[in-house]
């Protein structure tokens, strides 16, 4: 199925673990299932496997270490996100930001492991910096909205139309998401209508009463 991908990012939030994790994995389904936009979700590395083997929307972890099987204490390797059933890999998110060398260590990684690459940014310099990696996806999200409920797509469009410029500048092969503070259809519509590929979100599903609610609007308008 080729639509836009919504990405449902669960964070370490305590609304997005263990039977509340699987309860959103679920409604992404049945949303995903009613709607055919492509939903996927970023669970912790602790609720993957369960997520993954009961669904079958895009699961992806939220980080993975640019190390080969070994001796790395601490460390999760491509291989082993993989092989709990991930479809890919955020890497460098704002929250889990990395060196250049690490990303494209974290990258080399993912993609031998078989994993689609979702590198977040933060501007459009790091935007084009990523796209000259040749990720699936760069997701660009201004830290300074992130969760804050205030959308991108609203607040700082301009930053999208450039990622998306130096995307198809550097390497046109690689798609766009964005994200921070998207949480209606009219968000995602705004940002599919600046050329991005879809939205990478979180608080406003993961901590809604009722999430369901909240991804049918998402998709309302794509
Ligand atoms: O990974 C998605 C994220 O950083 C945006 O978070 O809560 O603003 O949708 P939020």
């Amino acid at each position: 199925m080729t639509t836009p991908l919504i990405l449902v990012n669960l964070k370490a939030y305590a609304e997005g673990m263990g039977e509340r994790a699987v309860a959103i994995a679920d409604t992404a389904e049945t949303v995903s299932e009613e709607s055919g936009v492509v939903i996927g979700v970023a669970p912790a590395f602790t609720d993957l496997a369960a997520i993954a083997s009961r669904f079958s929307v895009p699961v992806y972890a939220q980080h993975v270490d640019g190390v080969a099987p070994g001796a790395y204490t601490g460390h999760v390797t491509a291989g082993q996100v993989k092989a709990a059933g991930a479809t890919g890999t955020l890497i460098n998110h704002s929250e889990r930001r990395l060196t250049l060398a690490d990303i494209d260590a974290s990258l080399s990684a993912a993609r031998s492991a078989g994993l689609k690459s979702v590198i977040c940014t933060n501007n459009e310099a790091t935007t084009a910096a990523a796209a000259a990696l040749a990720p699936d996806y760069v997701a660009i999200e201004p830290p300074e909205l992130i969760g804050t409920g205030v959308s991108v797509s609203r607040a700082d469009p301009g930053i999208i139309e450039r990622s998306v410029a130096a995307v198809q500048e550097v390497n046109p092969k690689v798609k766009v998401l964005t994200g921070a503070g998207i949480s209606t259809g009219e968000c995602v519509k705004i940002a599919l209508e600046l050329g991005t590929d879809g939205v990478l979100l979180a608080s406003s599903v993961v901590k809604a009463k009722d999430p369901a609610a909240v991804l049918r609007n998402l998709v309302s308008l794509i």
